[in-house]
């Protein structure tokens, strides 16, 4: 690569954090030990996110067919989100990252549902990095709910049809007040979107990294934004 200077710094990056499992099959480890790894290296790389200057981070944590899952995964799965905010808060809030939780949250058991509560209030004036976590996230569903919404508004007259612009569509979904991504990372060499941010990545670069998430490291951070930055985004323009 020619420029190896991070000279573009994309506001907003969106992670699907894929590979875990099979990660873990390849060392002889549990699924839930891949998932444990995979939290660590998500740990990691707000960290790198935050000290590069990146304002917004959207990690894919579970999905609204992450349910569907062997039961024990999914328990294991909500466990190591617990343990992940119980123990990460105080530090997340010192580096002045405020979180927020996307998602269906009536899906979630009451100890997680108090928890994200609790640790978005602490850090809901931070500013340097918003950590959007996606869990019980779908973005068919987070569009059917906006859908709803608005659908409600028309029908008691606080709408006009007219007036549904793609601004008070983007204030219904669960991003509001977010910006697109400019950049979405999946790891573990598959090409899809998998349900993940349906609307908002209508103008998102791709980037596929060829390593299971628990192999991703800071670096493959970075290499991830130069590749960002060597790409033209013309938005629809001509060239
Ligand atoms: C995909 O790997 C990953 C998930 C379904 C969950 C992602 C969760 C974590 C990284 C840990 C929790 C995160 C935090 C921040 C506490 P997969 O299980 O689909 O892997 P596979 O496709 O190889 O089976």
């Amino acid at each position: 690569m020619s420029n190896r200077h991070l000279t573009k710094i994309p506001h907003h990056v969106a992670i699907i954090m894929d590979g875990n499992g099979r990660w873990a099959r390849g060392q002889s480890l549990s699924r839930l030990e891949g998932h444990k790894k995979g939290s660590e290296v998500a740990r990691e790389i707000v960290t790198a996110a935050s000290r590069i200057g990146v304002e917004y981070l959207t990690l894919y944590a579970f999905s609204s067919e992450n349910w569907r899952r062997d039961p024990h995964e999914v328990s294991g799965l909500m466990a190591l989100l617990q343990h992940y905010l119980e123990t990460e808060a105080e530090e997340l809030h010192k580096e002045g990252v405020r979180l927020k939780v996307i998602g269906e949250r009536s899906l979630l058991p009451n100890t997680i549902l108090n928890l994200v509560e609790h640790v978005e209030e602490l850090t809901k004036r931070n500013k340097t990095l918003t950590l959007q976590m996606a869990i019980s996230y779908g973005s068919r569903a987070e569009i059917l709910h906006a859908t709803q919404e608005i659908a409600k508004k028309t029908r008691d007259h606080r709408l006009d049809p007219e007036d549904i612009t793609e601004k008070i569509f983007n204030e219904h979904l669960y991003t509001a007040g977010i910006p697109d991504p400019d950049l979405l990372i999946r790891t573990s060499g598959e090409q899809r979107i998998s349900n993940y941010l349906l609307w908002q990545v209508a103008y998102t670069e791709l980037v596929f990294v060829d390593k299971f998430w628990p192999e991703f490291t800071p670096e493959d951070f970075m290499e991830a934004l130069l590749t960002y930055q060597n790409r033209e985004r013309r938005f629809g323009t001509a060239a």
